[in-house]
């Protein structure tokens, strides 16, 4: 029988109940389909830093390299430990050494949930590059603590670098609609936002098949609200594409139903799968969590493993469960029966 081996790092705060809710959701998923998943469990999280002081073992990157895929919950606790250190510990590197370039987060409504807009049929990817441009991480400060200060946070945008994430959507975008906005601020930034538009121009003359519309950010955040229908695959730098899938998040329902997968497109390392919604302390541990932004990351994971069957198995189920009221009034609903009734819907 085919074994895919995954690393799973349930993190922080609710990471801890929504990644446990997946898996055994993937693991059901995987029995009817007849091929086994493998987990091997890393504590690695702020209550880790706080015991070893890292976020997780300086071999962690060579431990995590030899899976198949991660699937990660949450990384934060900025009680104990700053987000700016948890984050530059674990999930941040993991993205950058497995070159996960391309992170890759659907927007749509699922049946059942309402949104807060009037548009109801929208269906939005969004491809946020995932390892340069404004995380690139360049930078430092000088004269720190006194009037003279100085910060300095450079973004990076390399020809390779954007290229590969335009290209990765015009080929999504292809087995979609057909239609790419390229995203940008290039009327103020005027060396590496008018450098991604000509490569966007570029490549549209390549993939002529497919109708692309450059935009600037703050348009595009416009229209993902008023005229959300009108977007197809979207492409966007690094914190663009951060701060553009949290409105994605929001028109779809919130923070519960936002999946994403931090894909290795040349499959030279595993990709990771996570939910969009970080640790929530205040409501972590209360078995209140939507686990379904977990789940979806499960279904994405098992498509990029190449399991398509099931995972539409388990979007079906996922489907079938909010239709029925299940999962979509936050706080109503306990993970662990939203878990069950998507269990119970994989039959
Ligand atoms: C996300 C998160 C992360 C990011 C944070 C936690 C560093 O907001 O995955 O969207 O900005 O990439
Ligand atoms: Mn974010």
């Amino acid at each position: 029988m085919k074994s895919y081996s995954i690393a799973l790092i349930p993190g922080d705060g609710i990471g801890r109940d929504v990644t446990g809710a997946a898996w055994s959701v993937l693991q059901t998923a995987a029995k009817y389909a007849g091929f086994t998943l493998a987990g091997t469990d890393f504590p690695w999280s702020c209550k880790f830093y706080k015991d070893t002081g890292r976020m997780m073992p300086e071999d962690g990157i060579e431990t995590l390299r030899g899976f198949d895929a991660i699937l990660l919950g949450a990384v934060g606790w900025p009680a104990e430990v700053p987000d700016s250190v948890s984050l530059h510990g674990l999930l941040l590197p993991i993205r950058k050494a497995f070159v996960q370039y391309a992170n890759i987060r659907p927007h749509r409504l699922l049946p059942g949930v309402t949104g807060p807009l009037r548009a109801e049929s929208f269906d939005i990817l969004c491809i946020r590059e995932n390892t340069e441009g404004e995380y690139s991480g360049a930078g430092g400060r000088v004269h720190q603590g006194t009037l003279d200060e100085v910060a300095v946070e450079t973004s990076i945008f390399t020809r390779a670098g954007v290229e590969r994430i335009l290209r990765f959507g015009f080929e999504q975008a292809r087995t979609r609609r057909g239609k790419l906005a390229s995203v940008t601020k290039s009327n103020a930034q005027k060396y590496s936002m008018v450098f991604w538009d000509e490569i966007t121009r570029k490549l549209a003359a390549e993939y002529s098949d497919i109708a692309v519309t450059s935009y600037h950010v703050d348009a595009l955040a416009a229209r993902m609200i008023m005229a959300p229908e009108s977007l197809d695959v979207v492409v966007a730098s690094n914190l663009f594409g951060d701060i553009l899938t949290d409105i994605g998040a929001a028109i779809q329902g919130g923070l519960g139903y936002a999946a994403s997968a931090n894909i290795n497109p040349d499959r030279s390392a595993p990709s990771m799968f996570e939910p969009v919604h970080g640790s929530a302390p205040d409501i972590a541990h209360l078995g209140i969590a939507n686990p379904i932004a977990t789940i979806w990351s499960g279904a994405m994971m098992l498509e990029h493993l190449g399991e398509t069957a099931a995972a539409g198995r388990v979007m079906k189920a996922v489907e079938a469960t909010t239709a029925r009221g299940v999962g979509t009034t936050p706080g109503k609903d306990r993970t662990e029966a939203i878990t069950a009734a998507v269990i119970a819907a994989l039959t």
